[in-house]
Formats: C-alpha cells, sequence, structure tokens
C-alpha cells in the first residue's frame, strides 16, 4: 500500500526520520510531502499508525499521479479519475472532497482553477453527485472515502479515494484572548477531544500573559496560573484565577490541591520541561495535560523517543498520549493526553 504523506513546509526530512523510525518505506519526497509504502496487513491499524506520527498531516492512501500543464488537461483527468472511481459506487448522502497543495508560491491559485473547472465537469456529467460533495471536517481518526486531490507543484497531483485528513485544525482567534497561544489550547483540547470543565482545577505553568488561561476561564474552570510576568488586565481579576508570581519549574502542587488539568507552555529546553512534566505525571499530580515543547535548537525525534520510550519515558504514566506538531505550532510541538 503506497500513502502520500503531508506535512509543514521544512519539516520533510523530520517526518522522514519519523516515518523511517516507524518502518515506512520511503519511495519519493517533494515539497511538504513524502510518498511511502507500507505493508498492507498494517491497512487496519494505518489511522492509529498516523495518529502516533508528530508531523504528519493530510495522507492519502493508495494515491494515483496526474501529470499534466494546462489547467483543463489537469482538471480532466481528474475528472476522469472521479468517474471512474465512483463506478458501482451507491452515494446517497455526502461525498467528501478535497483539494490541498505544497506550500509554493501561486500553487493555490493553480489549484483552485483546476478545482473550479473539475467541478464544472463534474456538474455536467454527474449533477447529483456534484451536488453531494461537500468539505470534510478539517479531522478525522480514520480514513474517510471520498475524493482528494493533493497539488504536489503545477504540473503534478495526487488523487486518492481514501485519506485521514490531520492536523490542519485552524481555530479561530478569540478578540479577547490575551495572546494568539490561546489557539493551541484550542486545537489541543480537539486532538485530545476532551477539555476542561466547569470547575475543574488547572495549574497553568508559564500562564502570561494568559492565553491558555483564557481558554480554562471560558470553560469556567478555575486556574492557578504561575508566572513571573503579567497576566493580561483583562482577565487578571477574574473570580476563577489565581496568579502566582514564582518560578513554574520549582512549583509544587502539594496534598491539597488535585489537579485536574496542567497545562505548561514556558520557554525552555525541551529537556527541562519533560523532567517537571515526568515528576507531574510519575506523583499523579494531574489527570489531564497540555505540554508545549519548544524544539528550535533540540532533536524532536530524539525527543519523541525519549518519551515513547516504555521504562524511562513517560508513555507508560498515559492511557492517552498525544504528541503532534498542531498547526499552531510554530517551532514547537503539542504533547496532550490523560494519565493512567
Ligand atoms: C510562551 S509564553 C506562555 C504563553 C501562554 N501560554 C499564553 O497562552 O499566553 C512563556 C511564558 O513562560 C514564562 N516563564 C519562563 N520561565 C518561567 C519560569 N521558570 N517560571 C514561570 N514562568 C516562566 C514567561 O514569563 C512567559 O510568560
Amino acid at each position: 500500500m503506497n500513502l502520500l504523506i503531508t506535512c509543514k513546509p521544512n519539516y520533510e526530512n523530520i517526518l522522514v526520520r519519523e516515518l523511517v523510525l516507524d518502518k515506512y518505506l520511503i519511495k519519493e519526497q517533494g515539497n511538504c510531502w513524502i510518498l511511502v509504502q507500507c505493508d498492507d496487513s498494517l491497512k487496519q491499524n494505518i489511522a492509529q499508525r498516523q495518529t502516533q506520527l508528530c508531523f504528519a498531516q493530510t495522507i492519502l492512501i493508495n494515491p494515483i499521479r496526474i501529470n499534466a500543464s494546462a489547467v483543463n488537461d489537469f482538471a480532466g483527468k481528474l475528472a476522469d479519475l472521479f468517474f471512474s472511481s465512483m463506478q458501482g459506487k451507491q452515494i446517497e448522502n455526502n461525498l467528501p472532497a478535497l483539494c490541498l497543495h505544497a506550500d509554493i508560491e501561486s500553487l493555490s491559485q493553480r489549484a483552485k482553477s483546476v478545482e473550479i473547472t473539475w467541478h464544472k465537469k463534474i456538474s455536467k456529467k454527474m449533477p447529483r453527485l456534484a451536488k453531494l460533495l461537500t468539505k470534510p471536517a478539517p479531522f478525522s481518526t480514520k480514513p474517510i472515502e471520498g475524493f482528494f486531490v493533493y497539488f504536489s507543484d503545477f504540473k503534478q497531483a495526487f488523487a486518492a479515494e481514501a485519506a485521514i485528513i490531520g492536523s490542519c485544525l485552524r481555530m479561530q482567534m478569540d478578540e479577547n484572548a490575551p495572546s494568539r497561544s490561546y489557539l493551541k489550547a484550542e486545537e489541543a483540547f480537539i486532538l485530545l477531544d476532551c477539555q476542561p470543565k466547569a470547575n475543574e482545577q488547572i495549574v497553568d505553568l508559564g500562564a502570561a500573559p494568559g492565553g491558555w488561561t483564557y481558554s480554562a476561564l471560558k470553560r469556567e474552570a478555575k486556574v492557578i496560573a504561575i508566572d513571573n510576568a503579567l497576566i493580561s488586565p483583562g482577565i487578571a481579576n477574574h473570580p476563577n484565577l489565581t496568579h502566582l508570581k514564582q518560578d513554574a519549574l520549582k512549583f509544587k502542587p502539594g496534598n491539597k490541591l488535585k489537579v485536574d488539568w496542567l497545562f505548561c507552555d514556558i520557554i525552555e529546553k525541551p529537556e527541562i520541561i519533560l523532567q517537571i512534566f515526568h515528576t507531574w505525571l510519575k506523583q499523579g499530580w494531574c489527570k489531564k495535560f497540555i505540554v508545549n515543547l519548544k524544539i528550535g535548537r533540540s532533536d524532536p525525534i530524539a525527543i519523541i523517543k525519549k518519551i515513547n520510550d516504555p521504562v524511562t519515558g513517560l508513555i507508560g504514566y498515559c492511557s492517552i498520549l498525544k504528541i503532534r506538531q498542531l498547526y499552531h505550532d510554530r517551532e514547537e510541538i503539542t504533547v496532550t493526553g490523560k494519565r493512567i
């Protein structure tokens, strides 16, 4: 089975290392995509494996390569492929269709033109089906069937009948949020499929100016925000917020404080954050967590290996552990999950 796996720009080589570690055979790579081969027997748990890949975004399953130069030619070839893939299928409800492209200047315009021309051709020959085409949700945890296209450059695209849509969760900014970091917390809740509830206790290490804290306060949770810097005046006096101006790396919740969520977004070496995080998990100080690691000067693959080490890592303490580069992460990765 072949898979086309997309990633953020400049993360191709890191994704290749991650894929090799996971025993995928690399066949080809380009700008924001890697073509790999994996054993057919792995098909069943491919979705599970995708969610374990930190740097993978969307995956096209068994993609077909299309080469064309003019827009009309491209659209015609895609339409032919679409017609043949729909043969014998009974589509009653929505038909997911998605057109993605590599991060190359002006490629989005090209992809859009091809998509419009393709849609006209589909509408002419299969009007009922054309009306059923819908954009899938931006995140899927299992393969979905439909029609998926990835433009890898101006003269090449890949099309597939099944895909796992991942890590393109562009969140909506809240104008009252104190920082854009707010978006990362919001995205992590979707990734974990769990969010703070009213009256749950959060400890937010490195909280200022307060984007993550705001995200929790919005959900009526209680927050202890630890940071020597100031929390945004917009939320500083919130009744559910306690701000402690102290070193977050030394904070211990003690026996009386029951913490539901650990948030940690401190700008510090990942190795140091992992030590603190390890203590929190080992001591059972929190039930759920979102921890952001700044990978700018570290090897992310070494960090992932360290987290996943069954003996010395964090995985042994967790019932759910997801390590992902979020859409809103920059030179960062986010670890979220639940303690056993
Ligand atoms: C990226 S910002 C956090 C942004 C925050 N999550 C938000 O949503 O607005 C990192 C914060 O870590 C804080 N920080 C760094 N080292 C710290 C330490 N040892 N103790 C407490 N805070 C620390 C900085 O003051 C800074 O406010």
